[in-house]
């Protein structure tokens, strides 16, 4: 079968591996006699894979670096092809989405195994491709938000200002369209207001900043960052003293060290800072489902490439011209 996978080796030998040796690129590479995967446990199924997607900085997931060539891709939308002899909540011929595990991914190919806790079925009224737009945009957002960072309800326990860093990108989207949901209200922030402004709002931002706005705020209960790097570092301005920071930036796993290090969370020991990873989880996905049914929250296609052309697509991940949405793969 057809998989992208990513080189385990540079050309001269050297192996890649995170954090030092990060791949390149480059070496993700089109395979066509890769082995179909087989069923071996309870709890997997076979999925022919219709759409997947792209994720920024994919390559520097540390989870990525087995011993052996990893295949990219942990979105997925597709059809279940087999099942374990003992599977009881899915059978042959159902149509699912959902997100594998970070150290798995799998689904830039045309047949994946995924676990059973990893799929939800899909609503009719959604395409293979905006399907897989949603699984783990919307799982990281639903996690950092009211697993991580513990937000509750306004209702259950009050208003509260909730600021957004990347606010227009794949999970920013989600993030923004989450809290507003849940009553609070949202700073959406991003490079460029010119860029963002209108669609941020019509997806319910009470406040739109951009970046170098930061002094202007009045102070925020939360904030959550998708940005990373120097946007992160300036984060710790704009919250209350007891407030909560919270990033997933793949680049930005040990910046509560770094930060303290070079001074910039000095006289900030009052906020809560953390970093997370995010995990399917059918729960979380049973409730995002349940939204996407409805229509409340909504998932978005920046463009669609064919799984040949899913190198330049990652590539295409790292520019800021792509309008907003995630880039689907199609298998
Ligand atoms: N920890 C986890 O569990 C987890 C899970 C999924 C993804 N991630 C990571 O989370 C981060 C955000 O993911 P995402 O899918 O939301 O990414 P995205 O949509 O591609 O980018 C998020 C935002 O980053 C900003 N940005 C900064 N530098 C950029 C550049 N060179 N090109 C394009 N945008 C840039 C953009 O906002 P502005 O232009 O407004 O700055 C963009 O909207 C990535 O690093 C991804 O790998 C982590």
């Amino acid at each position: 079968m057809r998989a992208a996978r990513v080189r385990p080796t540079s050309p001269e030998g050297t192996p890649y591996g995170f954090p030092g040796n990060v791949a390149p690129s480059s070496a993700i590479e089109i395979h066509d006699d890769v082995p179909k995967p087989q069923i071996s446990k309870p709890g997997e199924l076979l999925i022919q894979v219709k759409a997947s997607t792209v994720y920024k900085d994919n390559l520097e997931w540390n989870e990525l670096y087995p011993p052996s060539h990893a295949t990219l891709g942990n979105d997925f939308s597709g059809i279940v092809v087999a099942v374990h002899d003992s599977e009881q909540d899915f059978c042959v011929g159902d149509h699912v989405y959902g997100m594998t595990h970070a150290n798995r991914g799998g689904t830039w190919a045309e047949y994946a195994i995924v676990m059973t806790e990893e799929a939800v079925k899909k609503p009719d009224n959604l395409s293979w491709e905006e399907a897989a737009a949603i699984p783990g945009s919307a799982l990281t957002a639903d996690q950092a938000l009211f697993r991580h960072v513990g937000l509750e309800t306004a209702a259950q326990n009050g208003q509260k200002r909730v600021m957004i860093t990347g606010a227009g990108g794949g999970i920013g989207t989600f993030l923004v369209q989450f809290a507003v949901l849940a009553g609070h209200h949202v700073v959406a922030a991003s490079s460029s207001n010119e860029r963002n402004e209108s669609f941020l709002r019509s997806i319910g931002a009470h406040e739109v900043v951009e970046y170098k706005e930061f002094g202007t705020l009045n102070k925020v209960d939360v904030v959550v960052d998708s940005v990373g790097f120097q946007v992160l570092a300036d984060c710790w301005s704009v919250l209350k003293p007891d407030g909560t920071l919270l990033s997933f930036d793949a680049c930005s796993w040990g910046y509560r060290e770094e930060h303290r290090q070079k001074g910039i969370s000095n006289g900030k020991e009052g906020i809560r800072a953390l970093y997370m990873i995010a995990e399917p989880a059918r729960e979380s996905m049973a409730r995002i489902t349940e939204h996407v049914a409805k229509g409340s929250i909504k998932g978005r296609v920046s463009k669609s490439v064919l799984l040949k052309d899913v190198r330049e697509a990652y590539e295409s991940a790292h520019s800021r011209d792509l309008g907003h949405g995630k880039i689907v793969v199609l298998i």
